[in-house]
């Protein structure tokens, strides 16, 4: 299963995580690199490959990192790059929340490592002090020809229909030099934790996410619209929408039941809206 052109798995470090990962869902196979192009990649010729539900590749460094909407995602040492394969048995609608998902796992895990109190900038950010410290980038392939980056948007017919694999991929700059990351970026290191390493994070983040998983899984996205709700730190500011050929302005207000940003319009009017719609603004 190993990709060549991605060099080597650290079996050893394999070893280590899977013993600190223990019976969690998501880790219950660890797929461990020094050096790959992108996590996803790996995780997506993975889950083709028929790999478990909660299988994991973590890699010290990406040399292609992606982030969302094609951004490069950039991945020096110090940071946490990791993929997870899932196979939600819940409608391919209901799949871009696991974005949310992912995004509350993680900011539990960096409280529970650090101390630190990350936020989440809807839908896809963890920031520290306004600074981004890491990101949430979920992928679906429901054939060869469809692997869509997905954000918070209606679906069609035939896209839910299809059981997807799905591939969450995660970045944290743990204990990066902030010199080394775009203008805007920090770290948990450069926030004031400067002992936490990669590997305490991701066994946090395994723990958590299996948790909310499995609560999403069984109860849908509720609970965890209400566990997110202390996270997120837009609510109250002002945002632009572009909703086709509509320009409209409003206060991010909540976030609904399916994990859309509700906006209280200029007009008075609330209206859900999906990620690709919303510009927030700072
Ligand atoms: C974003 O904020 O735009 C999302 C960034 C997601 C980055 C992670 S790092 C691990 C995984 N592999 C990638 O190439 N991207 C994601």
């Amino acid at each position: 299963m190993m990709n060549p052109s991605n060099g080597r798995r650290d079996h050893a470090a394999e070893t280590i995580l899977a013993t600190r990962v223990g019976a969690s869902l998501i880790g219950r196979a660890i797929y461990a690199y020094p050096c790959v192009d992108s996590t996803m990649d790996l995780a997506h010729a993975l889950a083709q490959e028929g790999a478990s539900e909660g299988a994991l590749v973590v890699a010290q460094r990406q040399g292609r990192g992606r982030g969302r909407l094609g951004r490069a995602w950039s991945s020096p040492e110090g940071g946490l790059y990791c993929s997870v394969i899932l196979r939600p048995r819940r409608p391919a609608g209901d799949i871009p929340q696991l974005s949310l998902v992912a995004g509350l796992s993680a900011a539990e895990a960096i409280r529970n490592v650090t101390c630190l109190s990350p936020s989440i900038r809807w839908p896809n950010d963890l920031l520290l002090r306004g600074h981004k410290v890491g990101g949430i980038l979920t992928e679906a392939k429901v054939s060869d020809t469809f692997p869509a980056s997905i954000g918070v948007r209606h679906f069609s017919k035939r896209e839910r229909c299809l059981t997807p694999s799905v591939v969450v991929g995660i970045g944290i700059n743990v204990t990066t030099d902030p010199a080394e990351l775009p203008d805007g970026s920090t770290s948990l290191a450069a926030e004031h934790a400067p002992h936490v390493t990669c590997e305490d994070v991701l066994v946090g983040l395994c723990r958590r996410f299996s948790a909310w998983y499995d609560v999403w899984t069984m109860r849908g996205f509720g609970p965890i619209r209400e566990a997110l709700r202390a996270w997120i730190d837009c609510f109250g500011h002002p945002v632009h929408i572009t909703a086709g050929s509509e320009r409209l302005e409003g206060t991010a207000s909540d976030v609904d039941e399916r994990g859309r940003l509700l906006v209280r319009l200029d007009s008075g009017l609330m209206r859900p809206f999906d990620v690709g719609d919303v510009t927030l603004l700072r």
